[in-house]
C-alpha cells in the first residue's frame, strides 16, 4: 500500500506536518484528540469486537527471550495485522505518517509494527524504554487512545520522562503525564525516552505501534516484532 494509491486528506497533512515540527524540536509530540474520529470509532468498534481469545498476555524482551513478567507489566494484546476494515484504516494511516516523515525528517523508517492492548482494572506497565542505543530497529514510538470519557480518577495515565538531566539541573528529570483520551496521539523516540503506565482504574484501550529500521543484514532477516 503506497501513499500514491489513497488521497489523503488536507487535515491529515497538516497533523503530519505538526508531529514533524514536534519531533524535530523536542523529541516527542502529544497531539490530543487527533487522530481521525472516523478512524477513532473504527478502532474502538474493533478492538471491542475482538474475541477475547485473540488478546495474550504481553511479555518483555524480543522473540527469543520473550517473557511474561508480573512485576513489570500487566496488560493484554493482540498484535494487528491487516485483516479487517478498521486495522486496513489504521495501516493506511500510519503508512501515510511513515512516507511524510521520510521525506521531511529522513528517519530512514522502514517498516512499522503495533499491536492493541487492553489494560483492565489496576493493570500498568513500569517504566522502561521501547529500544536500547545499539540495537537500533525500534526508532519512533506511537501510541492511541480509545477511551471515550476518560476522567482525572481513572488512572491509566502514560508518564514521559524528558532526556536525562544534567548535574547542574539537579539531576531531576521533568515528567510528562498524558491522559488517555479518545483519540489522542503521542510519539516520541524509542530510545530516548522512558515511560511508564499507571495502573488505570478501568478498562483502558490503546495502540502502540513503532517505526522501525530495516534491520535485515544478509541471511539475518529481523523481521518486525
Ligand atoms: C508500550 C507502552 C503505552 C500506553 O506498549 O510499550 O509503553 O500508554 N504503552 O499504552
Ligand atoms: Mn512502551
Amino acid at each position: 500500500m503506497s501513499l500514491d494509491q489513497t488521497i489523503h486528506s488536507e487535515s491529515d497533512q497538516t497533523l503530519f506536518e505538526s508531529i514533524s515540527n514536534d519531533i524535530i524540536e523536542k523529541g516527542y509530540s502529544i497531539r490530543p484528540n487527533a487522530l481521525p474520529s472516523d478512524l477513532t470509532h473504527l478502532l474502538l468498534q474493533h478492538i471491542i469486537e475482538l474475541p477475547t481469545k485473540d488478546f495474550k498476555r504481553a511479555g518483555i524482551g524480543r522473540t527469543k527471550d520473550h517473557q511474561v513478567n508480573d512485576s513489570i507489566r500487566t496488560d493484554e494484546i493482540s498484535w494487528i495485522t491487516n485483516d479487517s476494515k478498521a486495522n486496513y484504516a489504521w495501516l493506511n494511516w500510519t503508512d501515510a505518517l511513515q512516507a511524510y516523515l521520510n521525506r521531511h525528517l529522513y528517519l530512514g523508517l522502514f517498516s512499522f509494527e503495533s499491536h492493541f492492548s487492553h489494560y483492565a482494572k489496576d493493570d500498568f506497565y513500569k517504566k522502561h524504554k521501547d529500544a536500547f542505543k545499539g540495537e537500533g530497529n525500534r526508532v519512533l514510538s506511537v501510541v492511541v487512545y480509545l477511551n471515550e470519557h476518560w476522567s482525572a480518577t481513572d488512572g491509566g495515565e502514560l508518564v514521559i520522562y524528558e532526556k536525562e538531566s544534567s548535574p547542574s539541573s539537579g539531576g531531576d528529570n521533568s515528567k510528562i503525564t498524558v491522559t488517555p483520551s479518545f483519540g489522542t496521539l503521542v510519539f516520541f523516540l524509542s530510545e530516548e525516552f522512558p515511560h511508564e503506565v499507571l495502573p488505570a482504574k478501568r478498562d483502558r484501550y490503546s495502540i502502540a505501534g513503532w517505526f522501525r529500521l530495516n534491520n535485515s543484514i544478509a541471511n539475518n532477516i529481523d523481521p518486525p516484532r
